[in-house]
């Protein structure tokens, strides 16, 4: 039975693989952001076992089990998929829904379809002479036409039906405009634009779909926005406004803030890294989107209380994710938008190298938790404070804030450092176990754990790995690029796992363990999340994938070649009567 993307995505969502786990394996903190325990499918003394959080999968070095929370659950409980699908929504308290997937689908590509129109129609209404308002507007805001173009800025006309009218046209029905939140239903039962008189803007997806749009008031007025509702495209707690054009940025780190105008008026000022939340403080979704294609973020909220609540919220959940944090202090200003047009794109270029780091900040923050003025806080507190500071790969950064910390409880620098450095060397041991686990099967690196999957031409193979891991990771490369035919593999098993992959990608889906749970084996599914353990450099994710692909089918030339050689000394040797 297959289920719908939107149950699975939402059902892996509510079952955190950290939480489903811990009630089978005792899991602790080892290395970066991975928790590591006793693996439950193979006897072992030390652990070999990870669960990453962010990638929400797990992996054992040890047997290479491997997947995400539905084959966890299909392992331990000895279950098959639906049956693990139906445990989880029981765990979840959700109901198991009986659609059909080809169905939903369709109704999904249709629905993105509608949406790229619609903000066709929105960008093409700006440029009509009803639309000086909004280009009056925009002036205004100082939003260049070259920011207007790289966000897709559009215009919804002052009128109850001009989206309506001109959808249908194009062959949507009232229904489908309706379902994808474009139109409303009236008092007498007929239909009317939701968006009127607004300055779209369309949130799009990091693979470039657009999922769903904002609309601003040109001017006061309220609702100061409107957004398009949940749908089968869009859901807000997903995604991020500007993700799309972020994830491409050079920057390190993702610059997160709150206004979509403050996107736009970042990315103009030259800072392309910069994201909105669509109006939601930061969910755990959002922050495993940012996490993977940066491990840092440089918060940029509104200078007012909301803004600060929500900046602590937000710290709280990417620090959970390992990702590191820093703070602006937007002085003189309510929101970056403002900063950068009364001080300029230099000074808050300042501001973000001058900003908290997340260091003194999560020394603060475990400072702020116990009363220094008892002696047993106090222990704790240093306990705490020692592991933190250890975890500091920079020497220096380790001396300096040791210092500090021990002049915050009044104790000699010496015995602090001493403490930490012993720490830190307790942490590399228990880091290099790990490491040397890893390491001490070099010639079984290249391989799968399964005997069966053995790969022929390993050369090759790391080359289809590559391929696989880059679509999973980055699914809008297939539009990008021209990608090989599975059968251009020279590994039957990852030629298999990519024509899944590739063919999910093609239908619109949101690659997920869970997707892919339905489709690929259990050894299949550990195979890839073993693949996708493996390193990527994401910022050169077109380059890879292309040479990765060379590199295919120079193995696969080099093969023929051997293999027309073989043949040629084969029929001489006939010729010439000579036995094998
Ligand atoms: P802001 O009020 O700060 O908007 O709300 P802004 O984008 O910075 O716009 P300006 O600069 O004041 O003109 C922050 C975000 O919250 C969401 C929007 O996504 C907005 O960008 N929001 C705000 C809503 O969804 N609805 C609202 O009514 C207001
Ligand atoms: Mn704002």
């Amino acid at each position: 039975m297959a289920f719908p993307e939107n149950f699975l995505n939402e059902l892996v969502d509510r079952n955190d693989i950290v939480e489903v786990v811990s009630s089978y394996v005792r899991l602790s903190k080892k290395s970066g952001s991975n928790l590591f325990g006793l693996c439950p499918f193979h006897s072992e003394k030390t652990p070999s076992f990870s669960v990453s959080p962010d990638k929400q999968i797990y992996h054992c070095f040890g047997c290479g089990k491997g997947g995400g929370v539905i084959n966890f659950i299909m392992e331990i409980e000895n279950l098959s998929f639906p049956e693990a699908v139906e445990f989880l929504a029981k765990r979840a308290g959700m109901e198991v829904p009986q659609e059909n997937q080809d169905r939903e689908s369709r109704q999904r590509a249709r629905m993105l379809a509608l949406n790229k129109d619609a903000a066709r129609y929105y960008l093409s209404q700006l440029r009509l002479p009803s639309g000086a308002i909004a280009q009056e507007y925009m002036y205004k805001r100082q939003i260049s036409r070259k920011s207007a173009n790289n966000f897709g800025l559009g215009f919804a006309p002052d009128s109850w039906d001009g989206l309506r009218n001109a959808m249908k046209a194009l062959g949507y029905s009232d229904v489908e405009m309706y379902t994808a939140g474009l139109l409303r239903k009236g008092q007498k039962g007929g239909y009317y634009d939701v968006f009127r008189n607004r300055l779209m803007f369309p949130v799009i997806d990091v693979r470039g779909n657009v999922i769903g749009f904002s609309g601003r008031i040109l001017g006061d007025g309220e609702p100061k926005y409107m957004n398009s509702p949940e749908t089968l495209v869009f859901s807000k707690s997903r995604n991020l406004f500007g993700m799309n054009l972020a994830k491409k940025s050079k920057d390190r780190y993702i610059i997160l803030s709150e206004g979509n105008i403050d996107v736009v008026s970042l990315h103009q000022a030259g800072f392309d890294s910069a994201v909105a939340s669509l109006g939601t403080s930061l969910t755990a979704e959002q922050a495993r989107l940012i996490s993977r294609y940066k491990n840092e973020v440089i918060i940029a909220y509104d200078n007012d209380g909301a803004g600060q609540t929500a900046a602590k919220r937000a710290i709280g959940i990417l620090e959970k994710l390992d990702v590191k944090v820093k703070v602006l202090r937007l002085k003189g200003a309510k929101d970056p938008d403002e900063y950068i047009k009364l001080k300029g794109p230099d000074s808050f270029r300042q501001l973000l190298e001058g900003s908290e780091n997340q260091l003194d900040y999560r020394l603060r923050t475990v400072r702020d938790k116990y009363d220094l003025t008892q002696d047993e806080q106090k222990v704790d507190f240093l306990n705490e404070a020692t592991n933190l500071l250890a975890q500091f790969a920079d020497p220096l950064a380790r001396q300096v804030y040791a210092s500090k910390l021990a002049q915050s409880v009044s104790l000699k620098d010496d015995v602090v450092i001493a403490e930490v450095e012993r720490r830190r060397k307790r942490l590399l041991r228990s880091k290099q176990t790990i490491y040397e686990k890893e390491q001490s099967r070099p010639s079984q690196l290249l391989q799968p754990a399964e005997k069966e999957l053995r790969y022929e031409n390993p050369y090759s193979a790391i080359a289809e790995e590559g391929v696989i891991r880059l679509l999973y990771l980055e699914p809008a490369l297939m539009q990008e690029n021209r990608v090989p035919e599975p059968e251009e593999f020279s590994s039957p098993v990852l030629g298999h796992i990519y024509s899944v992959i590739r063919a999910k990608i093609k239908q619109g889906s949101n690659i997920s363990t869970a997707v892919l749970s339905d489709e690929l084996s259990s050894s299949e599914m550990s195979l890839l999340v073993n693949i996708l353990h493996k390193p990527e450099e994401l910022s050169q994710a077109g380059r890879c994938l292309r040479d990765y692909i060379n590199k295919i089918r120079e193995q696969k030339e080099l093969q023929r070649k051997d293999f027309d050689l073989n043949e040629m000394a084969q029929k001489l040797r006939e010729r010439k009567g000579f036995e094998g």
